[in-house]
């Protein structure tokens, strides 16, 4: 278990106001299998994940019915964080994603106003591109150019 209580809190804070600020989705970091037997409470017993943590990190997961042996729950999740901006040009995101040397995908997991298919930025609104200090053009020693 690697996962911190205070990353939990955050990610259970945003599911249960429903508020997202602009920027990464929330992505699962740590899942579990459901054996037979399982409870919220037992779970929570071992991992330190409490029940309303382990509904907030499962939408629609209800505690107090039985738990379905062999399917995933989410038991931690992570926001990552923002590390650079850029200015939309056009309502597409692949020529972004081709400049900072990103997947559509990461286009796509790096802003949460974004649809799936990444036709949807609004020109001349910030779009994060990069997760790591280490983007293209950065020339800081520690990145390996
Ligand atoms: C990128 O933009 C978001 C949304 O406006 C903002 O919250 C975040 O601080 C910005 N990050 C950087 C590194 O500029």
């Amino acid at each position: 278990m690697y996962f911190s209580l205070a990353t939990l809190f955050v990610s259970a804070l945003t599911l249960l106001s429903g508020v997202r600020a602009l920027g990464p989705r929330t992505q699962c970091v740590e899942t579990y299998r459901i054996s037979n037997g399982d409870t919220c409470s037992s779970i929570g017993s071992w991992s330190g994940v409490t029940p309303s943590q382990i509904e907030s990190l499962n939408p629609g997961m209800n505690c107090n019915s039985v738990l379905k042996a062999n399917t995933y729950i989410c038991m931690g999740s992570y926001t990552p964080v923002c590390t650079l901006n850029e200015t939309a040009t056009d309502t597409l995101c692949d020529a972004l994603a081709a400049q900072w040397e990103i997947t559509v995908d990461d286009f796509v997991q790096y802003n949460d106003n974004v649809d799936n298919n990444c036709d949807n930025l609004v020109v001349g609104q910030p779009y994060c591109v990069s997760i790591t200090g280490c983007f293209p053009g950065n020339t800081d020693a520690f990145c390996d150019q």
